[in-house]
């Protein structure tokens, strides 16, 4: 199947691997940084995408305590620019896939949890969450086929993502102090990206997903999970509460995400976590350490 891929927020850590990615397999690929395409521009859309595009909006307010006091900013690229995105979409004939977070659920359950479906009812604790939310609803309202996309403690394991983060730890000594009480589903962005590029090649794919590496483990798992994968002791990440460490926003105790839906649609679904974590610390090592 033939198409151009069009990459917003392309120098995010998504929107640069999904570039890569798209490019090694061959696609015509456009990938767009935030100061080429402002999603936040109402216009800007159409200057960029023509009929038959896939467009995939990997442009995100992301610092989920920073949305706290700049909610008006994050509402704008969160929810607004995804609207206008879908819109010059829905005109031109082009498809559009849209990332969402599981920050839209509350991880607040009635009984033992477990990982949230796609038609379970969202419920976000923090204004990234909201607006993320309402970003769906904007893409669906402009374009209903459109593929919202949600995942979760997206991790490259190179820069400043958890993984990243808890390698450098390691490297160094002492004991490291992580929350225990967050549990979600970590996933490589080598897995997420595989996903959407297989949701690019098939139109008929549900407009709502979940894409996240298989299984849950709480912040604490997988920081040990990282020291043991670089050959540190996992002894030395100790846990703590997420009341013992207070944050700006509210995160779901519980996010971990099904991919039933995944399944269910034919498409494929990714490995469990841990997996991924080998490869993806296989990879970062490989590049030094950055
Ligand atoms: N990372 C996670 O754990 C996680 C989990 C669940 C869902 N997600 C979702 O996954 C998607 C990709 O996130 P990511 O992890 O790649 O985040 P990221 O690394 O923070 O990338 C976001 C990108 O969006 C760009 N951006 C911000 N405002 C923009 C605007 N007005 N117009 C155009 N681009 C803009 C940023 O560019 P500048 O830096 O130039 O502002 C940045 O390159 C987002 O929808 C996010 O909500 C991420």
């Amino acid at each position: 199947m033939s198409y151009r891929i069009v990459i917003t927020g392309a120098g995010g850590q998504v929107g640069r691997f999904l570039a890569a990615q798209a490019g090694s397999r061959g696609l015509d690929v456009l990938a767009l940084t935030s100061s080429k395409w402002d999603i936040t521009d109402a216009d800007a859309a159409g200057r960029f995408v023509a009929p038959g595009d896939v467009v995939v909006n990997c442009a995100a307010y992301t610092a989920v305590d920073g949305a706290e006091t700049e909610p008006e900013r994050a509402h704008a690229v969160n929810a607004a620019g995804p609207g206008h995105i879908a819109r010059v979409c829905a005109k031109a004939g082009a498809r559009l896939i849209h990332i969402s977070t599981d920050y839209v659920f509350s991880g607040q359950f009635d009984g033992a949890p477990r990982p949230y479906d796609i038609d379970d009812p969202t419920g976000p604790l923090s204004v990234y969450g909201k607006t993320k939310l309402a970003g769906e609803q904007a893409v669906h309202a402009a374009l209903p086929e459109a593929h919202v996309v949600r995942t979760s403690w997206v991790y490259t394991g190179v820069g400043s993502d958890f993984v990243a983060v808890m390698r450098r730890l390691a490297a160094g000594e002492g004991p490291v102090k992580v929350v225990v009480d967050q549990v979600g589903s970590p996933t490589y962005v080598g897995d997420l990206v595989a996903a959407l590029l297989q949701i690019a090649d098939r139109p008929a794919a549900p407009p709502l997903l979940h894409v996240a590496n298989e299984g849950a483990a709480s912040r604490f798992e997988q920081a040990r999970a990282v020291f043991e994968g670089v050959g540190a002791d996992p002894q030395r990440v100790q846990p703590v509460a997420t009341e013992d460490m207070p944050r700006p926003a509210a995160r779901p105790p519980y996010s971990a995400l099904s991919t039933r839906d995944l399944t269910a649609a034919g498409l494929t679904p990714p490995r469990p976590w841990r997996d991924a974590l080998t490869e993806a610390l296989a990879n970062a090592t490989g590049e030094g350490n950055k």
